[in-house]
């Protein structure tokens, strides 16, 4: 398996360009299937999990194709042949096919979808919002085979926990289903911002874009139209950099991020210290030698701290002076980061299994260290950003998950990393 090797102790600065998002681009591309024409879905980024939905799409009987700026989906025979899904496993995206499948097929046969390992990631909220759409699961030889005997209906949803995901196949089922659907609590993340767009362009009937209560107009089975659309660029990739400025004290430009997403993360950005100023072209953020250390960084839903970017902030943390406490509330597993960062010379106390204490050291050490999931993996390139000597980090592939090229983006801010 590949490795990354960095050089640490390099101040980064510059200007990057930030990718399109991958968690608004997958839901889009899924929402292509409920449409009868074809779309054009710019920015997405060029990451496994899109090459992933991209050959699903095709096995859905989607015509699919690169094309320079973007992706164009023209749903051809959808709802034909053998395909049902059976390929759906193995990234935790491929989950909105089940929203949009079902809105448009009606049934749906697929295995368990994987995705990281940050927690125990389960589906109820999914499926229980779904039952009350008409439909109804059943399970066997690892598969689960959904449909909806009498069609899918509109429904009154009260969601108990804000789920992305589960929002996001609430919308794609409810698109074509007959009748009207509310969903109460819904999750507002700028991806499911960004799905509600894209669904409105193609003819869709939303109201409450962006806050916790959705209402859709179904379209009793009457097919979208098609519609260009420009996926937003990825704030938890801006995010990264952001921070990887924070830890290095560096001073960059961070290209199309998009500033209006991420008032949470610059807010903690400037409580360590950086400067960040929204501009046309992205946002500038110049960060002073050693970052402060707030006293507290706690992540929730969104406009919340983002729980993606929780390993990044604590990488960014270990130099800095003071000491923070940090609480995760979104996934459980999301401190096995800091195993590795405690190798590196990091004095983080894990308190709980929910929260951990760091205290800044004056220097990290260069080592070998493995990334587990995309996040911690991103958050040890940054930890070897600022490391002394050289550190190797393993795992290469979670990482590109969620970057296009982790390392080109921080070369051309200067910083000496290649992936070997
Ligand atoms: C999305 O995951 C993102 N993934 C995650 O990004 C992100 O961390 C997460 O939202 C939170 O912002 C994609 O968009 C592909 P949730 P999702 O359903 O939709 C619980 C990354 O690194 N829950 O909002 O799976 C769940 O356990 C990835 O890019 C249930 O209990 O997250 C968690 O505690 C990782 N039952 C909370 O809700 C359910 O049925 C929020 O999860 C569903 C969720």
């Amino acid at each position: 398996m590949d490795s990354i090797h960095i050089q640490g102790g390099v101040a980064l600065q510059g200007k990057v360009l930030i990718q399109g998002s991958k968690n608004a681009a997958l839901p889009v591309l899924a929402a292509t299937l409920l449409t009868n024409e074809t779309s054009f879905i710019r920015g997405c980024p060029r990451i496994a999990d899109v090459y992933r939905m991209v050959s699903l799409l095709k096995s859905l009987g989607c015509r699919v194709s690169w094309e320079d700026g973007g992706i164009r989906v023209r749903p051809v025979c959808v709802c034909e042949g053998e395909m049902q899904g059976e390929a759906i496993t193995g990234m935790r995206s491929s989950l909105c096919l089940l929203g949009a499948v079902l809105g448009r097929c009606g049934e749906i046969v697929m295995e368990h979808p994987g995705g990281c390992v940050i927690g125990e990631r389960p589906i109820d909220l999914h499926l229980a919002a779904l039952r009350e759409m008409g439909v109804v699961f059943s399970e066997g030889n690892g598969k689960l085979r959904a449909v909806s005997p009498e069609g899918i209906h509109g429904a009154r949803i009260r969601l108990p926990m804000a789920s992305v995901g589960a929002t996001e196949n609430i919308l794609l089922a409810a698109v074509l289903a007959e009748g009207e659907t509310l969903v109460e609590g819904a999750a507002r993340e700028p991806e499911v911002t960004a799905l509600c767009r894209y669904l409105s362009d193609c003819g869709a009937v939303i109201e409450g874009i962006g806050t916790g209560l959705l209402r859709v107009e179904g379209r009793c089975g009457e097919a979208l139209r098609g519609a260009d659309f420009a996926v937003p660029a990825d704030r938890i990739v801006a995010g990264t950099y952001l921070f990887g400025c924070a830890a290095t004290g560096g001073n960059v430009l961070l290209e199309r991020a998009p500033c209006d997403q991420m008032e949470a993360v610059l807010h903690v950005a400037e409580q360590m210290g950086s400067r960040c100023d929204g501009t046309r072209e992205g946002i500038y953020v110049q960060s002073p030698r050693r970052p402060r250390l707030p006293a507290r960084l706690r992540t929730a839903p969104y406009p919340g701290f983002p729980t993606d970017l929780q390993s990044m902030a604590l990488a960014a943390m270990t130099m800095g002076e003071g000491s923070c406490l940090i609480e995760e509330t979104i996934f459980e597993n999301r401190f096995r980061v800091v195993e590795p960062l405690i190798r590196m010379g990091a004095d983080i106390e894990i308190l709980d299994p929910g929260r951990v204490r760091v205290r800044g050291v004056s220097r990290l050490n260069g080592r070998e260290v493995e990334a587990r999931e995309l996040r911690g993996g991103a958050a040890l390139v940054l930890a070897g950003l600022m490391a002394e000597g050289q550190t190797r980090v393993r795992g290469v592939d979670f990482i590109n998950r969620g970057y296009e090229n982790i390392c080109k983006d921080l070369r051309e801010l200067g910083a000496r990393i290649v992936s070997v």
